[in-house]
């Protein structure tokens, strides 16, 4: 019989995680966790564990889908990801990230796609990048009653203006500019932000200069809380690994040899074996062979 999973003592029993319980962790400097997922395994092994927000992160379009980066990945893509991931965390606060180009031609699209979130996504909150430039959607979400998480630093759906995935606010005049968005990011309704590929110092400021919760990726530990995306963290994602990732396991070289092995298995006729094998009663069987002759 196989070991039972380790559940962590927060998850057992535990009630939904709502914006609010964000808030009350911040206020009471507990750690908040939030891991990415695309699918109901995974997000019903994640929910099991007790982290506290599931991101359906638009890095689906990278470690899941094979893109080059997160720019190619549709609205539909994300929903479809989202409800897999909705049927099977039901404790964890469910984040839908909105994907390029959804919510930056108008306030009215970006406020029509979030909804289209939490209507056909099961999703909770909403996250998106940008800084100031996003106030005016940011504040039109949340008047809609939508939660929204704010994105600031390296935005990947920028790689193009950044120059590529480098990170960010390493200057006087570029962390200002950080600071700056984050209190607009507040100001406008955002109820949290993540920070993305920063300095450490620098995140830890924003983290007490605003009240919303920050929840950090590559951004040290004066953060509020802490993201990952899992398939790095899992290393299932073999292409490249940021130097801000722990990874946890080696699930690629992990799924290599169990394909090498069952491969094996078939070419040399041990599998399938006696156990993995439907019979019939012999007298069932003679009883054909009579039909038969
Ligand atoms: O898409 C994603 O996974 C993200 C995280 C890196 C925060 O935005």
């Amino acid at each position: 019989m196989s070991t039972p999973a380790p559940v962590s003592l927060s998850a057992t029993a535990r009630k939904k995680v709502t914006t609010l319980t964000l808030r009350q962790k911040k206020e009471r400097g507990e750690i908040i966790t939030m891991l990415t997922a695309y699918d109901y395994p995974t997000a019903m092994a994640m929910d099991k564990a007790g982290v506290d927000a599931i991101l359906v992160g638009d890095s689906l379009a990278m470690v899941v889908l094979g893109y080059e980066n997160t720019l190619p990945v549709t609205m539909e893509e994300m929903l479809h990801h989202s409800r897999a991931v909705a049927r099977g965390a039901k404790t964890s606060l469910l984040v839908g990230d909105m994907p390029f180009m959804s919510y930056q031609v108008s306030v009215e699209e970006a406020t029509r796609n979030a909804g289209r979130f939490l209507q056909q996504g099961g999703m909770d909150a909403v996250k998106l990048e940008g800084g100031r430039e996003r106030a005016d959607a940011v504040r039109s979400i949340t008047s809609a009653g939508i939660p929204v998480m704010g994105h600031i630093g390296l935005t990947p759906q920028s790689i193009n203006q950044l120059g590529g995935f480098r990170a960010q606010g390493k200057t006087t005049i570029a962390a200002k500019r950080l600071v700056e968005d984050a209190l607009i990011l507040e100001e406008a309704g955002a109820f949290s932000i993540v920070l993305e590929s920063v300095p450490a110092r620098l995140a830890e400021l924003i983290s007490k200069k605003i009240s919303i919760r920050t929840i950090g990726i590559g951004a040290g530990v004066g953060c509020d809380g802490q993201v990952l995306v899992t398939h790095d963290v899992l290393g299932l994602f073999d292409r490249f690994t940021p130097k801000f990732v722990k990874k946890y396991a080696n699930f690629h070289n992990e799924m290599q040899k169990a394909f090498a092995d069952y491969i094996e298995d078939v070419e040399t006729k041990r599998f399938p074996a006696q156990e993995h094998t439907v019979e019939i009663d012999d007298k069932e069987w003679e009883g054909l062979m009579s039909e038969l002759n």
